[in-house]
């Protein structure tokens, strides 16, 4: 059967490698992305070529359209600390706002993927985080606005399926790094490679003992594919996708300072509420997702993340 899809947050740095492959699929007959470029590019879609797609540069909170959607994936939302610190009230709407106004947009039956986050643990109290720990958030913190954001849209969507006919899916992502992030995007990895090959400094808050586990974006986004659209998968969700190996921050900072020679790493104060460990719990994604494994192993990963932003820097110059 032919599909509409919408992609909200198409132009980011997921949603662009998700329509790549959204354009694999034989059912799908017209592929809509909805952007506001705040934080994504023109240029993370403009390598695509195909009469099924059409870009709509506007926000996802206020898009309208005379047709309903078969699926719609809900991804509009800075996912960077920097930009959703800077303007807390954009990243509520985006997240709520956004998830209100394209459910509208959803035909009857139809499926509503969301990219919820490993945010919603907050700083947590338990490693590896299982998708029923609840969490240890700061609802007035000043990482409010987009962890309480992702948890109330959770909720949103899964009391609407309680009540409604809604087919929803919805993960938790833990951190992905890869080609298609912004140099100034600010987080860690991204960040680090941008400062390797431009300044050289390499700018690690606090101690750099804070832990994280780095997905590679090709790992992650199978990981999305398989479970948005496979039709056979009866589970809901939330559902961790991830890679579990942790990693310390400032040895991140050590591996990538030591492929650039001349560069350093420089310690600034810790940035506030920064979580302490984020390990994602896979048994459930190894369950529903049998064969799916986020193998990338960091080193890999940043290498060719690093070779990217290299490119993108000698293109801009
Ligand atoms: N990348 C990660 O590590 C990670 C981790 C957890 C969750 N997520 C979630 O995955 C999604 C995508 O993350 P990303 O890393 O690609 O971020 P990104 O910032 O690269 O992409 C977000 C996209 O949404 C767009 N956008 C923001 N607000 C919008 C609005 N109101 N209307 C229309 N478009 C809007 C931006 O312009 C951008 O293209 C986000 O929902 C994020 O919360 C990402």
């Amino acid at each position: 059967m032919a599909r509409s899809v919408l992609v909200s947050g198409g132009c980011g740095f997921l949603g662009s490698h998700l329509v790549d492959r959204l354009l694999r699929r034989d059912d799908v007959e017209k592929l809509v992305v909805v952007d506001n470029l705040w934080t994504g590019t023109k240029d993370n879609t403009a390598h695509i070529v195909d009469p099924r797609f059409s870009l709509q540069i506007v926000d996802a909170e206020s898009f309208s359209a005379s047709d309903r959607f078969d699926e719609i994936i809900h991804l509009a939302s800075p996912a960077s600390p920097v930009w959703y610190m800077r303007e807390p009230t954009r990243t509520i709407r985006a997240n709520i706002g956004g998830a209100l106004n394209l459910l509208s947009l959803l035909r009857p039956g139809g499926r509503f993927c969301f990219t919820s986050t490993s945010e919603v643990y907050g700083d947590p109290l338990v490693s590896p985080q299982p998708e029923n720990y609840r969490g240890s958030v700061d609802c007035t913190g000043p990482r409010s606005s987009y962890d309480e954001s992702k948890r109330c849209t959770e909720a949103l969507l899964f009391e609407q399926q309680r009540v409604g006919d809604l087919d929803v899916r919805v993960v938790r992502l833990f951190n992905t790094y890869g080609p298609r992030t912004r140099i100034d995007d600010g987080r860690a990895v991204s960040n680090f490679v941008s400062q390797a090959l431009t300044t050289g400094i390499l700018t690690v808050y606090g101690d750099g003992s804070q832990s994280r586990s780095w997905g590679y974006v090709d790992d992650i986004v199978e990981g999305l594919e398989r479970f948005f659209w496979r039709d056979s998968i009866s589970h809901r969700g939330p559902l961790n996708i991830g890679n579990n190996h942790e990693v310390s921050v400032l040895e991140t900072a050590r591996f990538i300072s030591s492929l650039v020679p001349g560069s350093r790493i420089e310690h600034h104060p810790p940035t506030p509420q920064d979580p302490t460990n984020r390990c994602p719990d896979l048994t459930m994604a190894r369950r529903v997702l049998p064969g799916w494994e986020a193998r990338t192993g960091y080193q890999d990963g940043i290498a060719r993340t690093l070779e990217w932003f290299r490119r993108q820097i000698a293109s801009k110059q």
